[in-house]
């Protein structure tokens, strides 16, 4: 099998395996509430120190979640904007954050623009440095999106929005694991990932960075028994302020130390060493009957296409049968950019550092059964 399917969910190590069997195995024997006090040092500080060091963050502003969008929605569906405030999004804009972002222009009377693109597919810096000002509360970049490869240029924008007060967050779901993600030198105050990607975590994985100036804004609506107390009937206190207060107390254990062993591995790889095999898949597929969708100068080991009459869910299934693995992507998940482009479905391939150029060319040959190329 050749999996090049990454950015929907990479391949778990052995390792990561290992540690969800043993703990369930643990829960089997010796019972849940006492498997989660057996590996309680991983559980509430060694997992939380590796994620705040994968990213270059204080572990005090790391929370663990569920998935990605749980990450997201649990700073951004507790903004508290003022109406007419500004809220700015991107084209590339991932469907699941900007239902949230609609959400809370509904209830706070916010306004959304979107940054514009120059004619290479670029989001449009000049744009953005010409109409930053102190009327736009929150910036939400998407740093890869899942539809396309586009690699945006975090860091530069983190710069032109520095002296601004806006709120500046990425979501890296699709960037965590493939390209460094480095908060400090981002300069945002939110950022999002899932551990099932580029990190080969397990399903049912994510994290956020929240700065603190960011948290202390947030409406809160409710406070766990991991960081909070009842102390009388009618009085409750946070006893940790960390961004932990975002997360629920309940959690998969097996989950979480899977995503433990998965950064273990990902510090012992050079995982952004794909450069020449994602060359390989660009130059195999600009050689085949079909339209890449690429926007940008700037990419990422994702890439998608489709073909003018065979559907993408064919393509996939064929791909399948002949023991690859590519997806079908929506065109409905990353909505602006490619309802622009009239693009409702596409295959997309995505490698990482465990595909080789061998796995490449298998593919180019399928590919070129499959469309009779
Ligand atoms: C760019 C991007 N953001 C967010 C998400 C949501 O991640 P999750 O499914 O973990 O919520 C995805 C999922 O594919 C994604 O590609």
């Amino acid at each position: 099998m050749i999996h090049l399917n990454t950015a929907g969910a990479g391949l778990m190590p052995e390792s990561v395996a290992t540690a969800m069997i043993e703990c369930v195995r643990r829960e089997v024997e010796h019972g849940a509430y006492e498997t989660e006090l057996h590996y309680d040092k991983i559980l509430q500080q060694e997992v939380y120190e590796r994620i705040a060091a994968l990213v270059n963050a204080p572990v005090e502003d790391i929370a663990f979640f569920d998935s990605a969008t749980r990450a997201w929605c649990a700073v951004v569906c507790r903004l508290d904007l003022k109406a007419g405030e500004k809220v700015w999004v991107t084209p590339y804009e991932y469907a699941g954050n900007l239902i949230s972002l609609l959400a809370l222009r509904d209830r706070t009377g916010c306004v959304i623009e979107t940054i514009p693109t120059t004619g290479t597919g670029d989001l449009d810096l000049e744009w953005i440095a010409a109409n930053i000002s102190d009327d736009v509360a929150f910036v939400s970049l998407t740093y890869i999106p899942s539809g396309c490869g586009i690699v945006n240029p975090v860091a530069e924008i983190g710069r032109i929005l520095a002296p601004y007060r806006a709120f500046y967050a990425v979501d890296a779901c699709q960037a965590i694991g493939q390209v460094n993600v480095d908060v400090a030198e981002i300069g945002c105050h939110l950022l999002s990932g899932a551990g099932r990607k580029f990190l080969r975590g397990p399903r049912g994985t994510g994290f956020a960075y929240v700065a603190p100036e960011l948290r202390a804004t947030l409406i809160t609506d409710t406070h766990d028994l991991h960081v909070a107390r009842v102390v009388s009937p009618t009085e409750y206190v946070v006893e940790d302020t960390s961004a932990r207060g975002l997360e629920l107390a309940e959690r998969t254990t097996a989950a979480v130390l899977g995503f433990n062993a998965a950064l273990i591995h990902f510090d012992s790889v050079d995982a952004f060493a794909q450069h020449e095999v994602f060359q390989a898949l660009r130059s195999t597929l600009a050689e085949l009957p079909v339209e890449l969708i690429e926007p940008g100068t700037r990419h990422s080991g994702i890439v998608s296409f489709r073909h003018a009459s065979i559907p993408a869910e064919q393509i996939r299934d064929e791909l399948g049968a002949r023991g690859i693995n590519g997806w079908k992507i929506r065109g409905d998940h990353t909505p602006i950019f490619m309802a622009e482009r009239g693009i409702d479905t596409a295959v997309r391939l995505s490698v990482h550092y465990y595909t080789s150029l061998d796995d490449v060319a298998a593919a180019g040959r399928a590919l070129r059964e499959i469309l009779g190329a």
